[in-house]
């Protein structure tokens, strides 16, 4: 019997060692297969004696019985393993985080131009959009800008291929084309009325008065901490028949006012040069506290249009007058934030952007 109680081990040891569903089958051939121990045990039986035979038979029969119990037990265990292998393989881990869109949200010099919208539509200004690539008679020549103006050069603006008298060829330094534009469309509408159509010459019948700001991009050849060559402007103007300088006071200081939540804020006019307007200013302002208190910071350009300008508005000096600005929407950005470097807005630094939202 000892040689039966060996085999009998020695298969549940091989069992126990197969780690895999093959392993077991093969170590089950060693012990049941067609020339496996217990198989070669039966053959060696044909010699005995029928008694001999009987009682070697059972205690055969017992042994493999044992050996087929092991390997079914091993069987179910490597089932259960694999099962729970797979299990763990599969699991959703439903303590994870969940993955979130990014949220999106407006850059700053939007919102300001956001802003600068609202306060002026609220004084009754509409608001315009023109093109970026302009042609030299609305950015320069139609503003009274003469040809040997140092803004006319090649170092201060960007040109683009052809050009014409017509045609575009030129990125726009300035939103103050749109002052033409405009002017030139609203005076139409109203000069078609009153002529049935004929309206030539300049005109200098009734209209509603023209009130309009006009934001945009604007482009120079400059490149600094505090200028780059891709920018914001916003235009202003207001023209009708009885509009001063002391109306452009007003619009501007209340607009400043608004836009930086500030009573405390002073507004300078420094004499300036524009070839678009006579007198001409630049506007300053000054907080009377806050970290920006007592310096005075420049904010616009502006003055009362020049009669030449009223003329190629279709419009005749004689009759209409008015003023305009032109103000930086990145400046005012940086004032209200409290930014120091103006490429900030253009390098799309998520970490910067999103402190605005
Ligand atoms: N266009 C001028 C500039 O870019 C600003 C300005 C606009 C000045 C309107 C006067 C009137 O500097």
């Amino acid at each position: 019997m000892n040689d039966l109680n060996a085999i009998v081990e020695s298969a549940q040891v091989a069992f126990a060692q197969a780690v895999t569903p093959a392993d077991l089958e093969n170590a089950k051939a060693l012990f049941l297969g067609k020339s496996g121990r217990i198989t070669e045990l039966m053959k060696g039986m044909a010699a005995l004696s029928v008694d001999e035979k009987k009682s070697r038979g059972a205690a055969i029969n017992l042994a493999k019985q044992a050996i087929e119990a092991a390997l079914t037990a091993r069987r179910q265990a490597l089932a259960d393993a694999e099962l729970q292998a797979q299990l763990r393989a599969e699991a959703l881990d439903v303590t994870l985080p969940g993955r979130q869109r990014g949220q999106g949200g407006l850059h700053p010099v939007s919102l300001t131009m956001e802003r600068i919208e609202a306060i002026f539509g609220s004084m009754g200004f509409d608001v315009a959009q023109g093109p970026e690539i302009e042609s030299d008679w609305f950015n320069f020549t139609a503003l009274n800008t003469p040809e040997d103006h140092p803004a006319r050069s090649m170092h201060d603006t960007f040109y683009v291929e052809g050009g014409s008298e017509t045609a575009p060829n030129l990125l726009r330094t300035h939103t103050s084309p749109m002052q033409i534009r405009y002017a030139v469309q609203h005076v139409k509408k109203y000069s078609s009325k009153a002529n049935g159509g004929e309206g030539h010459g300049l005109f200098s019948g009734d209209m509603p008065e023209i009130r309009v700001i006009a934001p945009g991009r604007t482009y120079r050849v400059d490149s600094d901490a505090t200028h780059s060559p891709m920018f914001h402007q916003c235009e202003g103007l207001w023209v009708g028949e009885n509009v001063s300088f002391k109306d452009l006071k007003f619009v501007f200081t209340d607009f400043c006012r608004t836009f930086f939540e500030s009573d405390d804020l002073v507004l300078r006019f420094r004499p300036s040069f524009f070839p678009f307007t006579e007198p001409s200013a630049e506007i300053d302002i000054q907080f009377q506290s806050g970290p920006l208190a007592g310096r005075w910071l420049e904010v616009a350009g502006s003055g009362q249009v020049h009669p030449n300008v009223i003329r190629n508005m279709g419009l005749d000096p004689e009759k209409y007058i008015g003023f305009a600005f032109g103000m930086g929407p990145d400046r005012l950005t940086m004032l209200r934030y409290g930014v120091n470097d103006l490429r900030l807005f253009f390098d799309g630094d998520v970490r910067f952007l999103s402190q605005f939202q």
